[in-house]
């Protein structure tokens, strides 16, 4: 059966441009209703205007949709609040939360004032935490709910200059991994995209060769995966841009034991540091407590030779 997301309402955040507005029409085109939140602002987060998210709304209704615009900023905890009544003003429900709007400022982390890493962290990190936090009660009431992190590249493996950016991206994975154990009885699922795309705040770091592949509808197709109702999957990290797709894991490897009686010295470590480090036999964890309970069965396991 084809994906639908009929009877469903969506909200996607900094959908009036970009990866934001290739979401919010492929959403709307399969029966969703969508709130189009944009700041309308600079590359940097600065001004705002409604004209963004005004023109998704417009391309979406000229083509049979229903849509409704929001032009609060995520990055105030009032803004994220506005954003999802909007939904429920506007159709009475929330389903789907796509964060997706985002800021770059980019400089050394030597240059970078703590008001730019701030004004990073307020809008990818805090953002998502704000528009989650005001549908995530919702979301347990009607046991049902579809939220999707744009986390990046950069952010999981870090870029130069790009400190600010870096330490928001990773974090949502963080705050994933906690959303779906507390969302999984209930029916919500969390998961995070790490797209590839040309867009405003993108296009300086592709060239000729490249640029013109990485459509965003290529990152949408994977959203609307992620989204729907009889995908269950909850906190993968899937990596997506034109038309490659692939899962990133969080792993810890097998690992080395250094008995349990005595602290190995630095020098110990340094001796196996190769070993510590090897990841042939890596493996991800459900959770926290998972990680922790194979390290103390591996304990066990030695005290017993
Ligand atoms: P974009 O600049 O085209 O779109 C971002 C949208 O978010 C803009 O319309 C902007 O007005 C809006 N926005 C910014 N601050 C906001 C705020 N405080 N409140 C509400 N809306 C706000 O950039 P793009 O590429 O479409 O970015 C979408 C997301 O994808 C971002 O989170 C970005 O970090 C992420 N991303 C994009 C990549 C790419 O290759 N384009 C790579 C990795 C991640």
């Amino acid at each position: 059966m084809t994906i639908n997301y009929e009877g469903r309402v969506a909200v996607v955040t900094g959908g009036g441009a970009g990866l934001g507005r290739s979401h919010s029409l492929f959403l709307a085109s399969r029966g969703a209703k969508v709130v189009v939140n944009d700041l309308g602002g600079s590359v940097e987060g600065k001004g705002s205007s409604s004209s963004a998210a005004d023109s998704v709304v417009k391309e979406i209704t000229d083509a049979g949709g229903v849509a409704a615009p929001n032009y609060n900023s995520v990055a105030d905890e009032a803004g994220g609040a506005a954003i999802i009544q909007t939904a429920l003003d506007e159709f009475g429900r929330v389903d789907i939360l796509i964060n997706n709007a985002g800021n770059n400022i980019e400089d050394s982390f030597r240059k970078m004032s703590m008001d730019d890493f701030r004004a990073v962290l307020d809008v990818h990190l805090m953002g998502a935490v704000h528009c989650t936090k005001a549908a995530w009660q919702h979301m347990l009431d009607q046991e049902y709910g579809r939220v999707v992190m744009t986390t990046s590249a950069a952010g999981l493996y870090g870029g130069h200059g790009l400190s600010n950016y870096a330490a928001a991206k990773i974090a949502l994975v963080g705050l994933m991994n906690s959303l779906v154990l507390e969302g999984r009885k209930r029916g919500i699922t969390v998961n995070s995209i790490a797209p590839m795309a040309m867009t405003r705040m993108s296009k300086d770091a592709m060239d000729d060769k490249t640029g013109p592949l990485l459509k965003p509808e290529f990152v949408t197709s994977i959203v609307g995966l992620l989204a729907s109702e009889n995908h269950k999957g909850s906190g993968d990290i899937i990596s997506a841009g034109a038309g490659y797709y692939s899962k990133i894991g969080i792993v810890e490897g097998a690992g080395v034991y250094f008995g349990a009686e005595t602290p190995p010295t630095p020098d110990d470590l340094a001796n196996r540091f190769d070993d510590i480090c090897d990841l042939s036999e890596a493996r991800p964890h459900r959770d926290a407590f998972s990680s922790v309970a194979e390290s103390m069965r591996n304990v066990l396991r030695g005290l017993k030779q």
